[in-house]
């Protein structure tokens, strides 16, 4: 499809700031982590040197302890909170958020690299591998200091699936203060019915407070946050990740970093196993301040092929839940699952549709050997967006276009399919 091809472009080009894109205008104004790596993918179809870039300027956020923030505030927008001031942050040469976010990035580097017949993607992509590793090494002391071989989020942002189901016990848990009064601006922006309530903002910025109030040391934030629970999203990704960042390292030659690289994904496959929700019969989430696993199937669970568990009882299982959600809902994959208690078509992330995470499952489905259910995610997202526009999520229901518009991730999700 020509004309969409071309709104795609545009999209991605004018939430262009010159090196990296923001995910829309208005609500988010700023670098995001993830988003801009999927960015990458989308600039990657039409201009290859632009998609390094773009990912090259998230980098240059590293802090110095190794964390990739989830946002970089690289000039001030009053049009978003919580801003700089409020995260209060000094971990890294660019004023920022305090947490992480899904590490997609040595996945997508990979990708550039095949993509690229030049070699000079490698030379790129070498001068990465450092901060790459850094960065993984970064998730492995501080968001697995027990050494389980799963990863934890500190915050439901650093999750990027904000208000899931899967942080609502956790986050009541968490005690209201040293927030005092505040303004939130995202609800001006898009309507209220389709983000978090203000109970979960009191406690999305009393998290950020107690983590301030320990200067954002990351041994620290790990003893002491509020919210600790591991997360079967970042998990899978991180491990996805790693497997690509072996195969890099292998073929540049860094001997040291691949072992290094095996370790962890030896550690992180045996560790998978602590998320395994025997009941359900899929991965959730798991909240390690209590010890107790989540009774949802979320989108994440769906990562597990991506992620290279793809035995037969993973597979098959994941099978069944995907053909019963089939039946349920128009359009796949529902962050939610749409039987749970919990489950809201059009609030963010208890049920709506993000094409990025359709993106991941596929591929993993495709690895795994299920085409048929890959092409049917496929084919979901180019109906969604055909029929909802360039949104930032949509409704598994009747197919809808909500949150912000004009969306860069979305965007950059069909060019990469189309091409
Ligand atoms: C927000 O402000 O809602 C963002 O999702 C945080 O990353």
């Amino acid at each position: 499809n020509a004309d969409l091809d071309k709104t795609a472009r545009t999209i991605l080009i004018e939430n262009d700031q010159g090196g990296y894109t923001i995910p829309t205008k208005g609500l988010y104004p700023y670098q995001w982590n993830w988003d801009s790596v999927f960015v990458a993918l989308g600039f990657a179809t039409f201009d290859q040197s632009r998609a390094w870039r773009e990912i090259e300027m998230l980098f240059e956020g590293q802090w110095r302890d190794g964390m990739v923030p989830h946002i970089l505030f690289r000039k001030d927008d009053p049009s978003y909170f919580p801003g700089p001031s409020v995260w209060g942050t000094d971990g890294g040469p660019i004023p920022s958020s305090g947490h992480s976010q899904p590490p997609v990035a040595a996945t997508v580097i990979k990708d550039l690299v095949d993509a690229d017949g030049s070699g000079k993607a490698l030379e790129r992509a070498v001068k990465l591998m450092p901060q790459l590793m850094n960065w993984h090494r970064w998730y492995l002391a501080y968001r697995d200091p027990k050494d389980l071989g799963v990863l934890a989020v500190i915050h439901p942002w650093e999750s990027g699936r904000d208000n899931l189901p899967d942080w609502d016990e956790a986050l009541r848990a968490v005690e209201v203060k040293d927030i005092g009064p505040y303004e939130r601006k995202d609800t001006s922006h898009v309507d209220p019915a389709m983000r978090p309530h203000k109970e979960d903002y009191d406690r999305y910025l009393s998290i950020m407070a107690a983590c301030r109030n320990v200067g954002w040391d990351p041994q620290k934030v790990a003893e002491t946050c509020p919210f600790f629970v591991a997360d079967p999203g970042v998990t899978f990704i991180f491990l996805r990740a790693n497997r690509d960042l072996l195969i890099l390292a292998e073929r540049l030659g860094l001997d040291a970093e691949a072992e290094e690289v095996r370790g962890w994904i030896r550690k992180m496959e045996a560790g998978a196993k602590t998320l395994w929700n025997d009941e359900l019969k899929a991965h959730v989430a798991l909240n390690e301040r209590t010890g107790r696993q989540t009774d949802g199937i979320s989108s994440a669970s769906f990562l597990a092929p991506y992620a290279g568990l793809a035995d037969q009882t993973t597979l098959t299982s994941l099978q069944g839940h995907f053909d019963r959600i089939a039946s349920k809902v128009r359009y796949l994959m529902p962050s939610y699952d749409p039987d749970h208690r919990n489950y809201e078509p059009l609030r963010y992330w208890r049920g709506p549709v993000w094409a990025m995470i359709n993106y991941m499952i596929a591929r993993g489905f495709a690895e795994a050997g299920d085409n048929e259910r890959a092409n049917r995610l496929r084919q979901d997202t180019a109906d969604l967006i055909a029929t909802g526009g360039f949104a930032e999520y949509f409704s598994p229901e009747n197919g809808a276009g909500a949150g912000g518009g004009t969306f860069s991730w979305t965007a950059a999700i069909w060019l990469t399919w189309a091409s």
